[in-house]
């Protein structure tokens, strides 16, 4: 038996005497002491600690007497409970095998993962931990014991034991860094003095933080563990220590320590005191933190970690310590503070209508046109690469119009002009990119004198000469008459324009320099762009335009500029449209059944090929959205629409060369029986007529259908749907439909023996049959694609029922299955009617019916058959344009490569993850089964719910389907790319590594 198991054995025995608690133990990593995981057979679960050998009794007192203190104070804080032993003390004293007296005591275990493993690490995740370690400082500050536990290193207000260590560091522009980091600290020292100390925990870092799972993924924090360090400090320097860690930590970054500071202020708000000196105090820990890791690494001065580390803390410390500035004006607006010191008072300044600013431009601004260069504005055509022609006539006026008139753009309005690399944080069009405008545009003639508008210095001057950049770009710092500095910026100037180099000093009315052509300004129409600023930028980086993600922090960082130019701040204000007022109106006006996707509900205001934008200009992947088949917003399409509707849109009483013009194309992709077309509004109208034709034709009612199948929402679409029938408070199944299983491969479902079964009882009952009716491939079951001859085996039988068969291809149909334009070609079978929905027209309301001769005769019995707006004009002109794209832009041909590319990555994912159950599909229709278990195959609804939602969150999106909600349905417009194909891969690869599907479920 080795040692370990030896000392299990002894401690088991102690923890048994003392505490009556056994089970099987567990052995967990620790640096210093002993610890275990005891589970008894009830499955409580706890840890046992069995402390070091030097270990001092107040070093444990003063964590049992806090620890109790809290647990007494606030239950809620998810704090670990100590358990008493039978003599009910906290902790008991034992001899260890070599007979030393040994510190033993324990805890109840608390259930998580450690929030350095957690991914992702979530805003949610992050505001939660504000708000528990604000919990935990509001109730240390009522503990008022007198314990006395042994100094520790990391006591943040005593940090200067590492000036006589820095010759530990061996790189000596790091040493000037953490100098700089401690003469700082001293600058503030006295000011963290003053406030009241507590005692508080000290050492929140991310393996001292627990994460857990609610059972829809979302992470909490569990628990905080580890009060061994202890100390009597300022809860500020409870929320530095942990910013720290937040803010080194890999997949972490500003933001989203910004939630956690968020969380923190709401519920134990930070003072301006106190914001004042959290950067200092974080960097301070961060400086701490360094030099001791760099003692600890002496002894491996070769060691390759410790070099590279070496040189990331390096460049990670001084970039933190530039952005001290900036930082700071990021906390305060969290906490609700104006950005910088003396912020309130610019603003004020600048609109007491007193100042009597100099015009910045000659001519007069007050009537100038105020134009749109929003979402809606449709510049430009492609959202994502802008081009020269349309950056140089931004206005859409002729020369002449933009030699007489001035225009005005808008301040905060949501772009989609910035293609450049430069405006992007990621490289997929998904990822996140600058779209808000900060400043506001003066398009004014080539050569327009600018002059500032108060005195000031010039402390920044450039010619941005890249691409869609600033051109000649110029910051002038001014004062308040206190002496409270804000800056003006001014971009696409002339370069060889500018007057003042950094450092002079310009009086009021002073020309700065001219408007520049768009040879030296970025490559725009001739404009200049205004923008005020009240700190500096970050790093001498001046962005004018900023993420939407970030725009509470930049509107106030960067004010509205319109006081300068003596224009109406209100009317060049871009008014947001507020999702929650029509979320508000969903709930109020509409029915609570029409139901929105997502979680978080996606407002989308354009759209283009495969990506949508929301109205912030975030760019979405669409994996989902079959009814754009040939692309978003086709401009072939948009321009058939704009001429036909200044022509005529009639209806099918009158003649209409576009009605000749559709049937024969749409023919032309049929076999020869099929010869007649009825054009409707919508797949569940083509469904209904399909039922009528059929019942008409045979004189039968009785119609077979497969199990969670959807056809629409008539009401005898509705009647043979048992995915709406069959819902609870559904109409329930009528008598004269009967339902068979729908075939699934993955399932080992056949169906075939029941439609034997179903034609004998109807004959039975002395009844005839009408048809059978059902998806080619069952989308709505689950992206199913039957298994080869189930569909010939019931067309056959059903045929010689007498009864119809009508195929839906309203999911499969033009070309999206890739080497077939329908479904029942893959099948190999000929359905009698066949109806066509959804993307025949790219999202204008089309549907068609497709039938024989023979079926429309007896269909034409006296009765006339009209729909009013089926088959108008533009909807012919519209259905055939997309049937022409499809053939033109080869989108079958495309739905095929990228389905194949498509199908290795996810049948690669499929063998890395016990997740996926299935994959199956075809061309660009394409289903994944999120399962649980590969022997019982039970269902992963949460988990595909999940993933789900968090593509969502990456900008992706796809959809669920089948009877378990557990089948990812994946779907996009034929016009997708390799790259976005990729992205989307990558992303899905990535969300199965997250650790509520690793961990949490
Ligand atoms: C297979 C199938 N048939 C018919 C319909 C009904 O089409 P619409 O909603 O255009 O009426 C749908 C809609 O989802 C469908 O998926």
């Amino acid at each position: 038996m080795d040692n370990i198991e030896t000392e299990k054995i002894h401690w088991a025995q102690v923890v048994s005497d003392r505490w009556n608690l056994s089970g099987q133990y567990k052995i967990l990593n620790s640096e210093f002491d002993f610890n275990f995981e005891l589970i008894q057979s009830n499955g409580s679960k706890f840890i046992v600690k069995i402390m070091r050998l030097d270990c001092e009794k107040s070093f444990l007192d003063a964590q049992v007497s806090i620890l109790e203190f809290l647990k007494k104070d606030e239950s809620a804080l998810p704090i670990p409970k100590i358990i008493k032993s039978v003599s009910g003390n906290s902790y008991e004293l034992a001899a260890d095998l070599n007979n030393d007296e040994r510190i033993i005591w324990v805890l109840e275990k608390i259930e998580g993962i450690m929030l350095s493993n957690v991914s992702p690490i979530s805003k949610n995740l992050m505001l939660d931990l504000g708000k528990k370690v604000a919990s935990l400082d509001l109730a240390s500050k009522k503990f008022t014991a007198d314990i006395d536990p042994p100094s520790n290193k990391w006591d943040l207000t005593k940090p200067l034991w590492i000036r006589d260590n820095i010759p530990e560091i061996l790189d000596p522009e790091l040493e000037l860094i953490i100098n700089e980091i401690l003469d700082d600290f001293l600058n503030i020292s006295d000011r963290l003095n003053h406030l009241p100390h507590y005692w508080i925990h000290n050492d929140l870092n991310d393996q001292n933080l627990l994460v857990g799972f609610l059972s829809n993924g979302q992470a909490f924090l569990s628990g905080i563990l580890d009060f061994g360090d202890l100390s009597k400090s300022p809860t500020i320097c409870n929320v530095a220590i942990c910013s720290a860690y937040l803010l080194i930590l890999p997949g972490i970054g500003l933001n989203l320590q910004l939630e956690f500071l968020r969380g923190y202020h709401s519920i134990n708000p930070i003072s301006e005191e106190e914001l004042d000196i959290l950067f200092t105090l974080i960097i301070t820990r961060l400086a701490v933190s360094y030099v001791n890791s760099s003692i600890m690494a002496k002894d491996k001065p070769d060691d390759p970690y410790v070099i590279i580390s070496q040189r990331d803390s390096k460049n990670f410390l001084w970039h933190m310590v530039k952005g001290k500035n900036f930082f700071t004006a990021r906390f305060r607006n969290i906490c609700d503070l104006p950005p910088v010191k003396g912020g309130s008072e610019v603003i004020e300044y600048l609109n007491q209508g007193k100042v009597g600013f100099h015009p910045i431009i000659r001519q007069p601004l007050k009537d100038a046109k105020i134009i749109s260069l929003d979402l809606e504005s449709i510049i430009p055509i492609d959202p994502h690469s802008i081009t020269q022609s349309e950056a140089i006539n931004l206005t859409g006026r002729s020369e002449l119009e933009s030699q007489r008139s001035i225009n005005l753009g808008k301040y905060l309005e949501p772009r989609l002009i910035y293609t450049a690399k430069d405006f992007r944080l990621g490289a997929g069009k998904n990822s996140d990119r600058r779209t808000i405008h900060l400043g506001i545009d003066v398009f004014a003639p080539l050569g327009t004198e600018i002059f500032t508008p108060l005195e000031g210095e010039v402390i920044h001057s450039e010619f941005c000469d890249k691409p869609l950049d600033y051109g000649g770009f110029v910051v002038i710092e001014h004062r308040t008459p206190n002496g409270i500095s804000f800056f003006s910026l001014f971009g696409h100037l002339d370069p060889k324009s500018l007057r003042f180099k950094v450092g002079e000093r310009l009086g009021k009315g002073d020309l700065i320099g001219k408007i520049g052509s768009e040879s030296v300004n970025g490559g725009w129409e001739p404009h200049l762009h205004l923008q005020l600023a009240l700190g500096l930028g970050q790093e001498n980086n001046w962005p004018g335009v900023c993420n939407p993600d970030d725009i509470k922090f930049w509107s106030q960082y960067c004010p509205n500029p319109a006081t300068l130019l003596g224009i109406n701040p209100g009317a060049i204000t871009f008014r947001k449209i507020d999702k929650n007022h029509l979320i508000q109106n969903r709930i109020k006006s509409f029915s609570g059944n029409l139901k929105l996707s997502y979680k978080d509900p996606i407002l989308i205001m354009r759209g283009f090929k495969n990506y949508l934008f929301d109205e912030s200009g975030r760019c979405y992947l669409d994996f989902y959205n079959n009814v754009p088949h040939v692309g978003h917003s086709h401009p072939r399409i948009a321009d058939l629409v704009n001429k036909q509707l200044r022509l005529i849109n009639s209806n099918t009483r009158y003649l209409h060369p576009s009605q000749k013009k559709l049937s024969e194309k749409l023919l032309s992709k049929f076999p020869s029986s099929f010869e007649v077309v009825f054009f409707v509004n919508s797949g569940s109208e083509a469904n209904e007529l399909a039922l009528r034709l059929a019942k008409t034709y045979t004189g039968n009612k009785d119609f077979v259908t497969f199990d969670h199948g959807y056809h629409g929402n008539t009401n005898a679409a509705i009647e043979v749907s048992p995915y709406k029938f069959k819902k609870p408070n559904g109409i329930g199944k009528q008598d004269w439909v009967h339902v068979i299983d729908c075939p699934n491969e993955f399932r080992d479902v056949d169906p075939r023996y029941q439609i034997t079964k179903i034609l004998n009882d109807i004959q039975a009952q002395g009844r005839s049959l009408g048809g059978f009716i059902s998806e080619t491939f069952p989308s709505v079951a689950g992206q199913i694609i039957p298994q080869p001859g189930i569909l010939q085996h019931i067309y056959d039988e059903v045929k010689v029922a007498g009864g119809v068969c009508i195929a839906d291809e309203v999911q499969t149909g033009l070309g999206r299955l890739g080497g077939y334009y329908f479904g029942f070609e893959q099948q190999k079978i000929l359905p009698d009617i066949v109806v066509l929905g959804k993307p025949i027209g790219n999202g204008h309301p089309i549907g068609a019916v497709v039938t024989t001769q023979e079926i429309a005769k007896a269909f034409n019995n006296g009765i006339e058959f009209f729909s009013t707006f089926g088959g108008s004009d533009l909807s012919c002109l519209i259905a055939n344009e997309v049937l022409e794209i499809v053939d033109d832009e080869m989108l079958g041909e495309n739905a095929k490569q990228m389905g194949s590319f498509l199908e290795k990555g996810l049948v690669a994912l499929k063998l890395g993850s016990s997740l996926i159950g299935d994959v199956r599909g075809m061309g660009l229709f394409w289903g994944v089964e999120i399962i649980r278990n590969f022997e019982t195959k039970e269902p992963g609804t949460s988990e595909a719910n999940y993933i789900c939602n968090r593509l969502r969150d990456k900008r992706i999106l796809v959809g669920l389907e089948g009877p378990y909600e557990n089948i990812l349905k994946i779907r996009p417009p034929l016009s997708l790319i390799h790259d976005d194909v990729k992205i989307f891969l990558s992303a899905f690869a990535d969300v199965l590594k997250e650790s509520y599907l690793r961990d949490g479920t």
